[in-house]
């Protein structure tokens, strides 16, 4: 990359690109990039604002050298230690000699258990403020947004924050950097898939970041990841607030796992009599097409699940119990959900899907149904109550 792009006072955007990994953490698909975005402000006193995964850094180093302008560095603030944000910190004190890491206790055990560095750190504490002459920095603690050590520097002067992942998002920048010079539908539902992938998890401690943050003035949001929010912050925030508090729009979601089509079959005619109910959000996946990640972005944003399962080998089939051990990892909460499978010899997949509800918090709707062969038109009425129970619980819940 060979630009910078200035964003207000004296902060630059000194973000990079990365269209070549194709499973960000080695799991979630990227299909439309990532952007690792760091930040350089370059006032009284120089620091830099995390860096970029390694393997991405192409010419970081030089860009940062030139908006230097012969100047040293004088701090690098840490906010995330994830390497896609770490992945520099290294190369950084190698080559601006004196320069001090700012972090606070959980970040500097990292920092050691990661390069053995003990020294040159600048301890900070929630609330604590760093003055680098025009622009007055004051640091939040936001533990497990995303990692224990997370924290966020705000900029008392021009009034913009630093999140690290908060309000992030899949997609490399192509040009546009601001939520102004973006078609910013391009990048809602990736944002969504971020968020539901990687900080989900953690909704709650995004609500207990939304409340220290909530008498905070804030002109531009800086995330790690996405664009830089100067325009519309207000549009990102609300949506982060919205997707922790499993506030989700109406609709259903409807996985199957089938080995011969009997179950998909059975989705399918449930997917028509919830559609003949007035649902028009309804959305049908095969477990095994498609990725996780697609399938849990897809189930945060409606309000209904509708989950089946063949039998296989007398349990669950294997990529239907993966989805739902992710479910229960993320503690998906506030969807109505109705159960379904199909069996030949003795069951397994809508006994196992049963258990699954007792390790989450969501509300099943309707007695769970299974079918016994091949579905005809007699057995599949068995299915109608089921829709109607959905189709009106998720109209309900809106
Ligand atoms: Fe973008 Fe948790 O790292």
């Amino acid at each position: 990359m060979y630009y910078s792009v200035h964003v207000v006072g004296r902060v630059h955007w000194i973000g990079v690109n990365d269209r070549r990994k194709r499973l960000f953490e080695n799991i979630w698909p990227l299909d439309r990039g990532i952007s690792y975005n760091s930040y350089l402000i370059v006032d009284d006193k120089t620091a830099l604002v995390d860096t970029v995964e390694d393997r991405a850094a192409g010419n970081y180093i030089e860009r940062i050298e030139a908006l230097l302008n012969g100047r040293g560095l004088d701090y690098l603030i840490i906010n995330h230690m994830e390497p896609d944000h770490s992945g520099e910190i290294k190369v950084i004190l190698d080559h601006f000699k004196g320069v001090k890491l700012v972090g606070n206790v959980k970040t500097f055990k990292i920092v050691e258990a990661y390069w053995g560095i003990k020294e040159n750190l600048f301890e900070v504490k929630d609330g604590d403020t760093l003055d680098l002459g025009h622009h007055k920095l004051k640091f939040v603690m936001t533990p497990w947004v995303h990692w224990p050590e997370t924290m966020m520097t705000y900029d008392q002067t021009e009034q913009i924050i630093f999140t690290g992942d908060a309000f992030g998002s899949f997609g490399a920048l192509d040009g546009g950097i601001f939520d102004d010079e973006i078609n910013i539908d391009y990048f809602e539902d990736e944002m969504r898939r971020y968020y539901s992938n990687i900080v989900g998890k953690y909704s709650n401690m995004v609500q207990k970041a939304f409340a220290k943050l909530q008498d905070v003035p804030i002109k531009v949001v800086a995330s790690t990841h996405g664009p830089v929010w100067r325009s519309n912050p207000s549009k990102v925030i609300e949506l982060y607030n919205k997707w922790s508090r499993f506030d989700a729009e109406e609709g259903v979601v409807i996985i199957y796992a089938s080995m011969y089509g009997n179950t998909e079959a059975i989705a399918d005619y449930i997917g028509r009599k919830i559609a003949e109910q007035g649902i028009k959000n309804i959305h049908i996946h095969d477990v095994s097409r498609a990725h996780l990640g697609y399938l849990i972005n897809e189930i945060w944003k409606y309000n209904g699940l509708v989950l089946g399962s063949c039998a296989y080998n007398s349990e669950m089939f294997p990529l239907m119990e993966q989805l739902t051990r992710e479910l229960i990892h993320m503690g998906i909460k506030n969807k109505k959900l109705a159960l379904f499978g199909s069996y030949s010899w003795n069951g397994g997949g809508v006994k196992n899907l049963k258990k699954f509800t007792e390790e989450v918090d969501l509300e099943l709707v309707a007695e769970p149904v299974e079918t016994y062969g091949k579905p005809n038109i007699e057995k599949l009425k068995q299915y109608d109550e089921l829709a109607r129970k959905m189709a009106e619980s998720v109209r309900k819940a809106n």
